[in-house]
């Protein structure tokens, strides 16, 4: 089979330039090369570091992969979708040998890792035109916090349709949060949320118009690449899951049966201590860490993606206008809840504590400056509908906003559309805290690199400018708004010529 085979070849040289890891996703149990081969195991593979560096090589490519009962015919990294998983350090290296098999540029973004944006680092400006190939090479800094990062395309005017065709997987950084006895206790499951729309042929339906807009959505909603899997839990035990949505548009409204979940990271890393939630909502490119107890009679207890409004409804005026409107809000998130996973009592064991204290998170000084960046859409001349950062679509070579390295400023993210439309805030490099939402001060700080404005909110975010000079961007993570021009460039430069 021909699939298999690159994916073998691909292995082989993966291992030869770093270490490849291969495990169960739920067991940690060691598998042998050849049981890799075998479709079942092949959302389990993990690439991880040693002594220092984490080597691999990536190739982009069109993959037929099994979604469920489905056969897909996706894009994938190495084979696999999701794509493996990366595991780095604090202090590591990290290249990757980078190929597009694609037919069309892609590039690589390392979403939420606080490494440099320039050259062959996290740049977001860098085109792999097909057949190209690309060696990535940054370090990631020695304090860099332990937390859920992941990996995607970036080539903008492509995002959305790489993203939906399903390139993401995750980016680990371990560290100090998975050194707190609790948690190293808890046992690890990830949940990377993909959603794809398939037709009869099992190809990935383009999007008309009105979804671009919305942002596109399938009703195929997956975890790990599986419809419905199983999470195991031990009686008394803790579970720890770490969420991805890695979806370019669909919001995930999450509640897991008679179960709480207490929150113990973010976007950025881990919080103070574990906040009890009966519900998280993920928007696009968030991620979060949840401890879950195994404390129920045991049994099967659902995850479940409950119904969310993304707002929007009212853009198109009244339905009559744009035929194919009808049917749209069944598309944007179903009407009732749907199982992601289903978690199981297996065994037992004797019971685990929830960790009283997790990080502190640091306190920011008061901003040097504020900013305010109007979030809104506009019908434009010929091309339909823009989205729009302060008036403006995408510019590559415009700078819409100049920082110093080492000060702090405040964003004020308006969201003034009147069809209130949701938009995930999204901003490369640089972590944030949000310091309120229409003036109301966040319950708990946070370090957050994707915030969700809604549709009439106001959200004040401070971001701390640190260690890294260049260029990078910000957007909005429904990447069909990215794509049709909601991003703007940020130019951090040395605070050479001024007094200090
Ligand atoms: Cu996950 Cu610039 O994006
Ligand atoms: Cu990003
Ligand atoms: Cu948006």
């Amino acid at each position: 089979m021909k699939l298999r085979r690159r994916h073998f070849l691909a292995l082989g040289a993966a291992s030869a330039g770093g270490v490849l890891l291969s495990r169960w996703a739920i067991g940690q149990k060691q598998i042998s090369p050849s049981a890799i081969l075998t479709e079942r195991y092949r959302n389990a593979l993990a690439y991880k570091s040693q002594d220092g560096l984490l080597e691999m090589n990536l190739e982009a490519g069109n993959a037929v992969v099994r979604l469920g009962d489905r056969q897909a015919h996706l894009l994938s990294y190495n084979g696999q979708v999701p794509a493996p998983r990366l595991e780095a350090k604090p202090g590591d290296t990290v290249r990757i040998h980078f190929r597009n098999k694609l037919s069309e540029p892609t590039n690589l973004h390392y979403h939420g890792l606080h490494v440099t944006p320039t050259g062959k680092g996290d740049n977001a400006f860098l085109s792999i035109p097909p057949n190209e190939r690309l060696t990535y090479e940054f370090k990631i800094p020695t304090n860099h916090p332990a937390g859920t990062f992941w990996y995607h395309p970036h080539h903008h005017g492509h995002v959305a349709e790489q993203v939906f065709g399903g390139l993401a997987g995750l980016f680990i950084v371990r560290g100090d949060l998975d050194e707190i006895p609790e948690v190293k206790a808890a046992r690890e499951q990830f949940l990377v949320l993909q959603d794809f729309a398939l037709n009869a042929d099992g190809r990935i339906e383009p999007p008309n118009h009105m979804a671009m807009m919305m942002g596109r959505e399938g009703s195929l909603v997956t975890a790990n690449g599986q419809v419905n899997p199983t999470l195991a839990i031990a009686s008394g035990g803790l579970l720890r899951l770490r969420l991805l949505n890695a979806s370019p548009s669909r919001f995930y409204r999450l509640a897991l049966e008679d179960h709480p979940l207490y929150l113990i990271a973010s976007d950025g890393g881990a919080i103070a201590q574990p906040v009890e939630l009966r519900e998280l909502l993920l928007t696009p490119g968030e991620r979060a860490e949840v401890l879950v107890k195994g404390d129920r009679p045991a049994g099967q207890y659902r995850l479940l993606n409950l119904p969310y409004d993304r707002g929007g409804m009212g853009m198109m005026g009244n339905e009559g206008m744009m035929p194919g409107m009808g049917g749209m809000r069944h598309n944007q998130g179903s009407q009732s809840p749907q199982p992601l996973a289903t978690l199981t009592y297996r065994e037992s064991t004797t019971s685990l504590p929830l960790p009283k204290k997790l990080m502190a998170v640091e306190s920011l000084p008061k901003p040097g400056n504020t900013r305010r960046i109007e979030l809104s859409m506009a019908m434009a001349m010929g091309t339909g509908m823009v989205f729009l950062f302060n008036g403006q679509t995408f510019d590559p070579q415009r700078i819409d906003a100049s920082v110093s390295l080492g000060t702090v400023e405040d964003w004020e993210l308006v969201n003034a559309d009147p069809d209130r439309m949701d938009h995930p805030f999204h901003l490369h490099i640089n972590p944030f805290q949000v310091i309120s939402r229409n003036g109301q001060p966040e319950p708990y700080p946070a370090w957050k690199d994707t915030v969700l404005v809604k549709g009439g909110e106001t959200v004040r975010i401070r971001v701390p400018f640190r260690d890294f000079t260049g260029k990078t961007v910000y957007h909005c993570h429904v990447l069909d708004h990215e794509d049709l021009g909601m991003m703007g460039t940020l130019e951090i430069g040395t605070r050479s010529g001024r007094p200090s």
